[in-house]
């Protein structure tokens, strides 16, 4: 009973993604994420910048399209994100508020967005990449963190939780597939969370993995310790992208190991009994966020970007 997801491609930041809407205009696009996945994130669509581009004025059609595609599909929605340092509008960045005008500001976002699609999105990413890579609480880059204190985290998921009692409400970050630093920061704190009561359900390894970099072997053991401290845990963002210098092909080498870290990201979900969710981030690389962000690498997703399937693809439909 796992729900395998994609990004649903759209709303990107950087100028490289101004490309129409996929999710709009790209037919082909829009079948294959019907056809091949039973849950789909909206990649930027419900981030603050996006749906909420001016103070008290929301943007809510092209979440609302993604939310009626996935009904009509029978598909679940991952919502993505409501607490996070990156991707916010100017006006609220820049904006002088006082801590109770910006309490406030948070409360309102929290209860219009979770409220708005109550009962269709199952999982929300309530509070995002809040650690940085010591295991510290990004307490200058992140507004919240910043300007109202760590108790703010509570109170995100108790808003959330209030407005909408059903969905199941998780920390996500990157970097936390193994056991580090990082990943310890959020096992403990959701271990005190919870002991004080605070509905948090589940922690979210995004898993963008690179084939630099080894294969985090202890994913496994690390998604266990989360079931075993009794939340969900998911797999929300994986994508494994490569080194391709002046933008060479990727090698038949590069597309083996691509794979081999695909099908042992979804073994270990696979292997953990509350790893209920396994989303990839986007299933093309016609619309990955990669190269754009990531100069020199690429090709991370499990289709080319004429759609052809990648070795990558079978191995995850053969470990299903
Ligand atoms: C990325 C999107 O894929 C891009 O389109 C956008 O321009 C920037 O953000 N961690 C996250 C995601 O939690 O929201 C990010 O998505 C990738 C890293």
């Amino acid at each position: 009973n796992l729900y395998v997801g994609s990004a649903a491609a759209g709303g990107g930041h950087h100028e490289a993604q101004d490309y129409p809407d996929p999710f709009t205009y790209d037919t082909e696009y829009r079948k294959l994420l019907a056809a091949e996945f039973s849950s789909v994130t909206p990649e930027n669509q419900l981030k603050w910048e996006f749906v909420h581009p001016e103070r008290g004025v929301y943007n809510f059609g092209p979440a609302d399209e993604i939310v009626e595609f996935a009904r009509r599909h029978n598909q679940k929605v991952r919502g993505h994100t409501l607490l996070w340092h990156s991707q916010n509008p100017a006006w609220l960045e820049e904006g002088d508020f006082t801590d109770e005008e910006l309490r406030e500001i948070l409360r309102e976002h929290i209860f219009t967005v979770v409220g708005r699609y109550k009962g269709q999105i199952h999982q929300w990413d309530v509070a995002n990449e809040i650690f940085d890579g010591n295991g510290n609480l990004r307490t200058q880059e992140n507004i919240w963190l910043r300007e109202l204190g760590p108790g703010i985290i509570a109170d995100a998921f108790r808003w959330a939780h209030e407005a909408d009692p059903k969905a199941e409400l998780f920390f996500n970050d990157y970097s936390v597939e193994g056991i580090n630093a990082k990943s310890t920061a959020y096992y403990n704190l959701i271990r005190d969370l919870r002991a004080q009561g605070v509905p948090v359900h589940g922690f979210g390894v995004q898993a963008h993995l690179s084939t630099r970099w080894p294969f985090p072997a202890d994913m496994q053991a690390n998604l266990q310790r989360f079931d075993e401290l009794g939340v969900a845990t998911a797999v929300t963002e994986l994508d494994v992208r490569m080194d391709l210098p002046g933008g060479a092909a990727p090698t038949p080498a590069q597309l083996q190991q691509q794979a081999d870290y695909y099908r042992q990201a979804l073994q270990a979900c696979l292997n953990v009994a509350g790893c209920g969710s396994f989303t990839i981030w986007g299933f093309t690389d016609k619309y990955s966020w990669v190269p754009v962000f990531f100069p020199d690498q690429g090709a991370a997703t499990v289709m080319w970007e004429n759609f052809e399937r990648k070795p990558a693809y079978y191995a995850l439909q053969d470990t299903l």
